[in-house]
């Protein structure tokens, strides 16, 4: 509404409770009229939409114009039929309450267009998903399917609805359409029969006709020429420039499937159309008064399409029965009955079929999921307007008028009394607005007794020979003194002259109407007679099967009379309408002659008063024109006050009360309410805007003048303003600020100072401690130590150790000692005995070996085995001669004889005692260890050793010379099992040894490879290898 203020003056006002001279008709109607030149066809009354007819297409329904009203404020953009739809999302969204849009008018004044845009409004907006694609599609198809069979040309409406609609649309939780239920409301049947000239019957006939494919047309039995249907001729205008019934037909059997109608059910639908078509060409004839048929061929088709047997058709469209005191009476009809007799059932059949198509879409529509029952509702409600005929009206008018005063009188309740609560709410006093209130017309329709339907259904029900005129008569009897109603008797002489005899004139809400009795009793009665819904109840077509229930025919009670059944459906259409939080749009056609840019003053001024719009601008203007929360209007309009300007810090409504007292509101000029400003006058909203707009212009210029002066002031004066809003909070800074700064500098000082001593340190570090470096000696050993644990010897034989300080040499080599002490200690903790055996020999044979022999350090990796010779390696006779004597170690030994050196293989056995020489079975030479005088060995990588055993008498064989290859290991047993190991000679040069008396002498000397053999000398030679991998003896010949 802000927007359209400023807009006002060009093309009128987009709300008419803005208008100034609210009370005037002509004002109302010159704004209509400014609006509708420039293509504005929509216009408020509040919260009520007018809606004009363009009778062109506008381009103001595309996506782009859906965006721009989604989500909006209702007030913020122009009005338009998306406004209400999109307000009405949101309060259901917002405030959970189901809503409804209720779209009224004349015909023609495009109800159904505006309830389409509203639907198409939600298929584009609304959340969608796969499933709700679906709906969202089976919504928008219900459309075409059922304005082809319920919509027809009328006079009025190329595309006039002739059935009433409600239809409720579900939304889940997120928003999104996930269902919806369609209510029909008394479909004009009479229009099957019978057409007005210039109007047609239902689309549907004629779609199938003109669009159906030569084939199905065949099977139908139907012919591509409208003009050949009796239902079809009467209006005579089988051609509608703006209707492309072959498109249409298109367009018709896409939605069916879209729906989710099968191949089967489309024919089955389709063979009823063409049966009342065929119904409409049943000709009667007869001479003595009783019809009979004279068109076989309609019969047969009929018998096929209908799935009726022919013969019953033809009897019961021919006779009549009655069952009386439980008797079966059939008699014959004449053949004005038998006319009447077929149109019956040609509009049961249609009528039915119809109901049964809305139930059908229904079951299509209807939301499936049962994990959530919970859903919102929006309601389109668009039904038959208010139908004032120059001409007279008849049943189904009474019916239609009937049903807009209901309408408008749920119409007042619900304006006025939201009116009325909002002001009680907001706990503003009020006076009541006058109105004319049409409870009275509903009243004198539908009063129980009294009513027009009461005794239209009295004069049904009762036995005897009731007729229109009856009727009629009965009505000037018992309701002729009521202030709406006259006939033609209870007239004045003016009035008389307009009437006939046969009517009655209602003074509607909207408007006076004649309606003629004729038909009434018919139509109310709606008759069929039994024996022909007994040929229905028979019907092999599934859709006749339903809509026709046998259990109709056993049922004793009358049906209710279309009437009542009418006055019922209302009665739960208002129900449904006032659980609902209401939505209005007041559709006003511009002319009859359905032309654009045609504005028929006398047409709209006619809408206008029996649409109530005056009366609801009055009820709306009675109180107040215009209202809005005081956030809203603060924050609109806060520029214009000092003391609101940039914020108002204190409550909104006390902003208000600033703001307008600043401006000059008159207190008669405004109210506050609770949560509201409400402002009587118009002119005193324009005002305010004015300001506004100059004031606008006053910030511009200034900002642009010194925007850059006025940003850094505006930081300033709110740095200023924090300041002096909070003094303690600057003190408080400021102390903290001074602790931390304070702190800053100390670290600073610290840090100095302790690089001054470090350097003074450095300098005297050599010198002994003094203050000058205790500092820094202090952090060298420190830094030591600390380095030093990170970098202890990983084990025994790691000899890693940091280089210490020159202060801490001495106290490192004691850390060292310890460090070794302790890790040997751990390590001697945990070794096994044999491991400890081991170590213990290899310990000897380094006190014998190390540095003294070549071939030791080859030794020191290899283990020292227990003995080289096994049980199984010993001859028995060895074994038997040592007896008991134990066998502590065994090797195999080369011995070189005294005189040539030949090479002899040996075992060298080791006991408690001796070392014995053997020679396969024979103890070829025991040496007591007590007689071993020494063990000779050179310093090479050879394996030879001499024994030194005592040679004085002859007995005695002397020094024996072997050779191993395990010398270090052989050598470090014997020393070990003879307590020998201070008496293993290393020699440097030759061995010299005395074997039977007479000496001998071992050279060594190095070579390629381990070479024993007697030289020219007579000497024992050695060569012994270089690589020790080499030592292989291999003794020459
Ligand atoms: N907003 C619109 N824009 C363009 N044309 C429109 C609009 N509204 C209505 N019309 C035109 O007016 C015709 C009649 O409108 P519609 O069928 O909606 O009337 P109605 O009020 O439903 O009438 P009835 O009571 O007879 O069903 C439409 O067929 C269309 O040609
Ligand atoms: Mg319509």
């Amino acid at each position: 509404m802000e927007s359209a203020l400023t807009a006002r003056d060009r093309v009128g006002v987009q709300d008419f409770v803005l208008l100034e001279n609210y009370t005037s008709e002509a004002a109302f109607i010159e704004n209509l009229r400014k609006r509708f030149k420039e293509n504005l066809i929509y216009t408020y009354i509040g919260s009520v939409l007018v809606s004009m007819n363009p009778y062109r297409d506008l381009e103001i329904y595309t996506k782009n114009h859906m965006e721009r009203y989604r989500g909006v404020n209702f007030y913020e953009v122009s009005p338009h039929i998306y406004a209400v739809g999109d307000n009405s999302y949101r309060s259901m969204r917002t405030e959970g309450k189901d809503q409804c849009i209720l779209i009224s008018g004349e015909s023609g004044a495009g109800k159904t267009e505006a309830s389409k845009k509203i639907l198409q409004y939600y298929a584009v907006t609304c959340p969608a998903s796969d499933k709700v694609q679906t709906i969202k599609d089976r919504l928008l198809q219900s459309n075409p399917v059922l304005e082809a069979f319920g919509n027809a040309k009328t006079l009025r409406n190329d595309n006039s609805s002739r059935f009433g609609k409600y239809m409720d649309i579900q939304f889940d939780f997120k928003g999104a359409p996930v269902g919806g239920h369609i209510i029909n409301y008394l479909l004009e049947k009479s229009r099957v029969v019978h057409q007005n000239h210039g109007e047609r019957n239902f689309h549907i006939f004629y779609q199938l006709i003109e669009g159906g494919e030569e084939d199905l047309l065949r099977r139908l039995g139907l012919e591509r020429n409208s003009q050949q249907y009796q239902f079809l001729v009467k209006g005579n205008c089988p051609k509608v420039s703006s209707i492309n019934d072959r498109s249409e037909w298109k367009a018709v059997k896409k939605a069916l499937t879209v729906i989710g109608f099968n191949e089967d059910e489309i024919e089955e639908l389709l063979n009823i159309i063409a049966s009342v078509l065929h119904l409409g060409n049943v000709q009667y004839g007869g001479e003595d008064g009783t019809a009979c048929i004279t068109t076989d061929t309609q019969i047969k088709y009929l018998s096929r399409l209908l799935g009726v047997n022919g013969a019953l058709l033809t009897e019961a469209l021919t006779h009549k029965k009655i069952i009386a005191k439980g008797e079966e009476l059939v008699s014959p009809l004449n053949l004005e009955q038998a006319s009447s007799a077929r149109d019956a059932l040609s509009k049961a059949v249609y009528g039915r079929t119809f109901t049964w198509l809305v139930n059908k879409i229904n079951a299509s529509l209807a939301y499936k999921d049962d994990s959530s029952k919970h859903y919102s509702v929006i309601g389109l409600l668009d039904i038959y307007g208010f139908e004032v005929s120059k001409t007279t009206g008849n049943f189904e008018q009474f019916c239609i008028n009937y049903c807009n005063e209901k309408l408008q009188q749920l119409f007042i309740e619900l304006t006025l009394k939201s009116e009325q609560d909002e002001y009680e709410a907001e706990g503003i006093t009020w006076e009541p607005v006058q109105y004319f209130n049409n409870k009275i017309i509903c009243d004198l329709v539908e009063e129980k007794f009294k009513g027009i339907i009461s005794i239209l259904d009295e004069e049904c029900l009762r036995p005897g020979d009731a007729s229109d005129i009856t009727f009629l008569e009965k009505l000037e009897g018992t309701v002729g003194g009521h202030a709406h109603f006259v006939t033609h008797k209870l007239a004045d002489g003016k009035t008389r002259k307009v009437m006939g005899r046969d009517e009655f004139r209602l003074l509607h809400y909207a408007g006076e109407v004649n309606y003629n009795v004729n038909g009434f009793l018919d139509k109310n009665n709606d008759l069929l007679f039994r024996n022909l819904k007994e040929v229905m109840c028979m019907s092999e077509n599934k859709i006749l099967n339903q809509c026709f229930d046998r259990e109709e025919l056993s049922d004793k009670k009358r049906p209710e009379t279309a009437a009542t059944q009418f006055k019922a459906s209302l009665a739960k259409l208002m129900e449904i309408l006032m659980s609902k939080e209401p939505s209005y749009v007041r559709c006003i056609k511009p002319n009859d002659a359905k032309q654009a840019g045609r504005f028929d003053e006398v047409l709209i001024r006619h809408q206008v008063k029996y649409l109530g719009l005056m009366e609801n601008l009055r009820v709306r203007r009675a109180g107040f024109s215009y209202r809005r929360h005081y956030e809203v209007f603060l924050r609109r309009y806060k520029s214009l006050c000092p003391e609101t300007w940039p914020n108002w810090q204190g409550k909104k409504q006390d902003g208000v009360a600033t703001l307008v007292k600043h401006l000059g509101y008159k207190p008669e000029e405004y109210k506050m309410g609770r949560s509201k400003i409400f402002i009587r006058f118009p002119k005193t909203l324009f005002a305010t805007e004015d300001a506004l707009e100059t004031r606008k212009h006053g910030i511009a210029t200034k900002l642009q003048a010194g925007w850059r002066g006025y940003s850094q002031k505006s930081k300033y004066q709110k740095l200023r303003n924090a300041g002096e809003k909070s003094l303690i909070s600057i003190v408080f800074q400021a102390y903290w600020r001074g602790i931390l700064a304070r702190r800053r500098a100390q670290r600073k000082r610290q840090a100095a100072n302790t690089i001054r001593r470090f350097i003074k340190g450095f300098i005297y570090r050599r010198k002994e401690r003094c203050p000058e470096n205790e500092y820094f000696l202090d952090y060298v050993r420190y830094s030591f130590l600390m380095n030093l644990r990170r970098n202890l010897p990983k084990n025994i034989l790691d000899k890693s150790w940091p280089t210490p300080p020159a202060a801490l040499v001495e106290a490192s080599d004691h850390l060292r000692t310890l460090c070794m002490q302790n890790m040997v200690w751990n390590y001697c903790k945990k070794i096994s005995p044999e491991w400890k055996h081991q170590l213990e020999q290899k310990m000897v044979a380094s006190e014998i070996f190390k540095d003294k022999k070549d071939n030791y350090p080859q030794s020191v990796p290899k283990l020292f085995v227990s003995t080289r010779l096994n049980g199984e390696d010993i001859n028995p006779k060895v074994a038997q001669c040592l007896g008991s004597e134990k066998m502590k170690y065994g090797v195999s030994v080369t011995k070189y004889d005294r005189k040539g050196y030949k090479a002899r293989p040996r075992q060298l056995l080791l006991t408690n005692d001796s070392a014995i020489i053997v020679e396969e079975g024979k103890l070829k030479q025991r040496i007591e260890y007590g007689t071993l005088k020494g063990i000779s060995v050179s310093s090479l990588s050879d394996g030879l050793f001499v024994l030194h055993a005592p040679s004085d008498d002859n007995k005695q064989k002397g020094d024996v010379v072997l050779q191993s290859d395990h010398v270090i290991e052989t050598l470090t047993k014997l020393a070990i099992c003879g307590d020998k190991a201070n008496n293993v000679n290393i020699t440097q040069g030759s061995i010299k040894f005395t074997a039977h008396g007479k000496e001998g002498i071992i050279d060594f000397t190095p070579g390629s490879e381990l070479l024993v053999a007697k030289s020219k000398n007579g000497h024992l030679s050695v060569l012994k290898p270089l690589n020790p991998h080499l030592n292989q003896r291999r003794s020459l010949p």
